[in-house]
């Protein structure tokens, strides 16, 4: 429970939020503040996005995982129901793109096979899927990432006006639920 009465996610889930939105904001930053500069210059950034990208992969499957073992609190009562309605697909939606978005990544480079093999901060480099050569799979990921990124961006936004509005003109601090 916090303070006024509203029940909190479990600790659990508060750092797999605040890991992914980390990682999320930080990769939709590298991508599109690096659009401008040349290839060579953009590379270490991208290897960084790449990395990134699927480490928000991986934590969001134990993410889900955690979700099935440890049942989040309901939605609060204050909220009407079509709150409740757009809360529950915008979640949705971020799920799909927390899963989406990297493995489109992962599928596209691997499109090219091993000299575009994803370098995991240059420790190790992630398997490369097996759809070498697909040029058709590779546009659609890449049309697909590109649109999904906006689409993310969009969500962060949406997301973040929600939590603000809740806090400060419902003045029904529901952020608390989520705050470490
Ligand atoms: C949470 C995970 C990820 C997010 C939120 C994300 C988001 C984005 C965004 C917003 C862009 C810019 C799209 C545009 O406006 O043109 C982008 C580009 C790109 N992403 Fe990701 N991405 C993620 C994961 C990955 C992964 C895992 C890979 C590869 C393994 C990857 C590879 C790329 C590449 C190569 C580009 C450059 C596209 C271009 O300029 O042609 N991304 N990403």
């Amino acid at each position: 429970m916090t303070g006024s009465g509203l029940s909190k996610y479990s600790k659990g889930a508060i750092a797999f939020h605040w890991i992914i939105a980390l990682l999320v904001i930080t990769n939709i930053g590298l991508a599109e503040l690096t659009e401008d500069l040349t290839k060579a210059e953009r590379g270490p950034y991208m290897d960084l996005h790449k990395s990134f990208g699927i480490c928000v992969l991986f934590l969001t499957l134990a993410r889900l995982g955690w979700r099935w073992t440890h049942p989040r609190p309901s939605l609060p009562s204050a909220l009407a129901s079509w709150e409740k309605a757009i809360s529950k697909l915008v979640h949705f939606l971020f799920y799909l793109l927390l899963i989406g978005l990297p493995l489109g990544g992962w599928l596209w480079m691997s499109t090219y096979g091993d000299k575009a093999a994803v370098s995991m901060f240059g420790l190790f480099n992630m398997p490369v899927l097996p759809v070498v050569g697909n040029e058709a799979l590779g546009d659609m990921v890449h049309e697909g990432h590109e649109v999904g990124g906006k689409v993310m961006l969009g969500l962060v936004i949406v997301h973040i006006l929600a939590a603000l509005k809740h806090q400060f003109i419902d003045k029904m601090p529901f952020i608390r639920r989520m705050w470490p």
